[in-house]
């Protein structure tokens, strides 16, 4: 910055100083001409007319007379001398200066002379520089008798000059110190500040540390540049993340999951196959709000996990579209491409009618085999009309598939899900040479559970279609091997955990499904705990020093009033927290057209009044419960203020709110308390795990939470973090579509 100042200053003082010096010098010879011919003018009017005098004093040969005008006029303004003479130069009359001055004839004298008429010149004599101005004198018959000089010593004009120059001297000095004094703070606010500015902020930038762009003032004429600089920061930051991932895992011997490696991963794996995913919900969703289309992304781990994964292979997603402008915004053949900023994979709508859905989803899957499958003490519906609407359902997916798969030679199919158990079978009849793999996500029960379905039989023969049948954890493996070894004809191979039925092996295995924790590990930014605590209680209006936290969809499955009791139970059997301790149920209305989900719905906020009625103290609610959909980031504003996080179902495949309350408090704070019947108590044994019907035991756990030293608290969700990073969902991913492509298929 130094150099350039200095650079600048010098430039800008030279031509300053040459342009000054050049307009000075025209202003000082325009000066010295006008000085130069007001002499001349004055010299000639003066000389011509003391030329009249002298000739009529000569001719009348009063010389003395002459003599004493012209020592009169001898010092008039300038005049260094004046004389006459005669032809030969001889002088008749002459003032003492012009005597020591002139000693032989001016060259303007003959000229003047010779020519008869006045003449003027400038000499140096003696040092002195004169104009001199010569008039020829007459006789009386006319001719020329001889000379008059005048003499004008031009010094004064040099001295004029000399102040000119001088004044203009002072000008140009002042103008370079006002240049100079500019320059620098041109420099120095213009310049120095918004560069400083700059390369502060590029430091942080560089230090891979996020850092929001300094407002535009400060940059000034940088902004341009702070605009190429951004995404540029934003790659480094992130291949500094991944480079410090890298080194983690080299260092650890672990393997993360990356959305990245998946990608690649799937790739490798599909060797150009295409991918065709089918779940009930889709990963797009358009709604028609305020005249405008808008579209959404449920907060679901399938769409988290699966998403990545079509957008690197250029995927087809086949799902309901449940959206109110879903059918405006799809093409003549139900597709669109999404994502919808990013152009990445197809996503197919397949249409059904609010019957077929009352019939299919609410019927079926949500009143039939969601209560079969969870033991929940609910008892499942089966009417024949469903289970009509479902196997029709089902076929007009496969049927989509097939129209999808038609020009593929070796499609890999990802089936998700209850909504689809006849769907494997149903592909593979259409479609042969596909790969066909269906993911359970709920549990799987004994098979005396199991067999109270009238159509056992036909939804075990649809899901042995399948090549690949998962789960999330073994036992639910083991439940479906012993369900099929007692109500169909197949061969059930133990060791290899595979089913042989009409001479198409399906393999049976566990793939825990888990939560995107991979980038959390880099970012500790936000409030802490502490500050969110304190602006959610300010935001709910209410006081309170103990937060507990719950998020769930309103499902009986779920032990959301097992849940409340406990609270009742612990305020009741430690007094000291009643007015301090807090608990929020998010509760996501679900499935409400079905009866038992209404009258849960109701029997939750009863149970929540009855209880606040008993413990609230003024300001204070012991339970909130916050009844409507919440959006990914609202909810994790909750997991990372609470001081813990109750997951009570009581019959869960594997319930992804522990793994998102894990993965979102990177300040390695807080307790999970967590059913032990969820999937999820096998990865996270870490937490405290509670059986929900011992509503007492679940008190104790939320006591020992709250007074648990910090330590330990911090151990627990340390080696949690660890264990659902290790088995992300990206892992999940990866596993599953891995087995699914390098199987055998013509196994005997
Ligand atoms: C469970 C099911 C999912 C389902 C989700 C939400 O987790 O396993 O398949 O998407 O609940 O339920 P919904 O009925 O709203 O899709």
């Amino acid at each position: 910055m130094r150099i350039l100042s200095l650079r600048l200053i010098v430039a800008l003082v030279l031509g300053v100083t040459l342009a000054s010096f050049a307009s000075s010098w025209y202003q000082v010879q325009a000066e010295k001409d006008a000085l130069r011919l007001d002499l001349q003018r004055k010299a000639e009017t003066f000389t011509e007319s003391l030329a009249g005098i002298s000739e009529y004093h000569l001719q009348s040969g009063d010389r003395a007379g002459l003599s004493k005008i012209i020592e009169r006029f001898g010092d008039r303004d300038h005049v260094a001398g004046i004389g006459v003479y005669d032809t030969s130069f001889f002088p008749l009359i002459q003032t003492p200066g012009l005597r020591s001055l002139i000693d032989s004839a001016p060259a303007a004298f003959s000229t003047a002379l010779r020519e008869n008429s006045p003449q003027s010149e400038n000499v140096r004599l003696h040092l002195t520089r004169l104009y001199l101005f010569v008039v020829p004198l007459h006789a009386v018959n006319g001719s020329v008798a001889g000379g008059l000089i005048v003499a004008y010593d031009t010094g004064y004009i040099r001295t004029i000059i000399f102040h000119v120059w001088s004044r203009a001297f002072v000008h140009i000095a002042g103008q370079v110190l006002i240049i100079v004094a500019i320059t620098l703070l041109i420099v120095r606010w213009s310049l120095a500040g918004p560069i400083a500015k700059t390369a502060q902020w590029i430091k942080v930038l560089r230090s891979g540390r996020r850092s929001g762009q300094p407002p535009l003032k400060d940059l000034d004429f940088l902004q341009p540049l702070a605009e190429e600089v951004l995404p540029l920061a934003e790659s480094a930051r992130r291949a500094h993340a991944a480079a410090e991932m890298e080194a983690r895992l080299r260092n650890s011997r672990e393997s993360i999951w990356t959305p990245d490696r998946l990608a690649d991963h799937v790739r490798t794996k599909l060797q150009g196959n295409g991918l065709f995913v089918i779940s009930n919900r889709e990963p797009y969703v358009h709604n028609r709000q305020n005249g405008s289309i808008s579209v959404t992304v449920p907060a679901s781990g399938l769409v988290t996990a699966i998403d990545p994964v079509l957008c690197a292979c250029n995927g087809t997603w086949i799902a309901q579209g449940s959206g109110n402008a879903d059918r405006e915004t799809v093409d003549a053949h139900d597709r669109l491409q999404v994502p919808p900023d990013d152009h990445k994979y197809t996503l197919r709508r397949v249409w059904i009618t609010e019957e077929e859905e009352n019939g299919f989803y609410y019927g079926f899957a949500n009143e039939g085999l969601w209560p079969l499958c969870h033991m929940a003490h609910v008892r499942p519906i089966f009417r024949v009309s469903d289970w009509e609407y479902y196997q029709k359902i089902n076929a007009r997916f496969a049927d989509a598939l097939a129209e999808e798969v038609s020009a593929e030679s070796s499609p890999v199919v990802l089936i998700q899900d209850y909504h689809f158990a006849l769907l494997p079978r149903m592909i593979k009849e259409r479609v042969p040479h596909a790969r066909v793999a269906i993911f359970w996500h709920i549990p799987w029960p004994n098979p005396d559970a199991f067999s109270i379905c009238p159509w056992q039989q036909d939804l075990l023969d649809g899901l042995l279609g399948a090549d690949l049948i998962g789960f999330h954890i073994q036992a639910h493996c083991n439940n479906f091997m012993s369900t099929i070894d007692r109500v169909l004809e197949a061969r059930v191979d133990w060791d290899h955990f595979s089913v042989k039925r009409k001479g198409h092996w399906s393999a049976v295995r566990p793939f825990p499904i888990s939560v995107d924790l991979v980038q959390g590990e880099f970012e500790r930014n936000g409030d802490s705990a502490t500050e969110e605590r304190e602006k959610l209680f300010a935001e709910l209006g209410f006081d309170g020093s103990f937060l507990g936290v719950g998020v769930d969809r309103l499902d009986y499955t779920k032990g959301i009033i097992e849940r409340f009791l406990a609270v009742e139970s612990f305020l009741e059997r430690h007094p000291r927290y009643q007015g301090k301790f807090s608990f929020v149920q998010i509760g996501a209305p679900s499935r409400s057209h079905i009866p038992q989900y209404a009258e849960f719905q109701n029997a939750v906020e009863r149970e929540a009044h009855r209880i606040n009625a008993r413990f609230g103290r003024g300001k204070q609610t012991p339970i909130v419960l916050l009844n409507r959909h919440h959006n990914r980031e609202e909810v994790q504003r909750y997991y990372r203020a609470a001081h813990l996080c109750m997951v009570t179902s009581l019959h869960d495949g594997m319930n992804l709110v522990s793994k998102e309350f894990v993965a979102a408090r990177q300040d390695e704070h807080g307790v999970l308390i967590l059913s032990r019947f969820t999937g999820a108590a096998r990865d996270l044994q870490d937490a405290l795990l509670v059986n929900p019907y011992n509503i007492e035991g679940t008190a104790d756990a939320i006591a020992r939470s709250l007074e648990m030293n910090a330590t330990e608290a911090q151990d627990r969700m340390r080696r949690m973090r660890k264990a659902t990073a290790e088995r992300n969902i990206y892992w999940w991913a990866a596993s599953l579509i891995g087995d699914l492509c390098d199987m055998r298929l013509d196994r005997s």
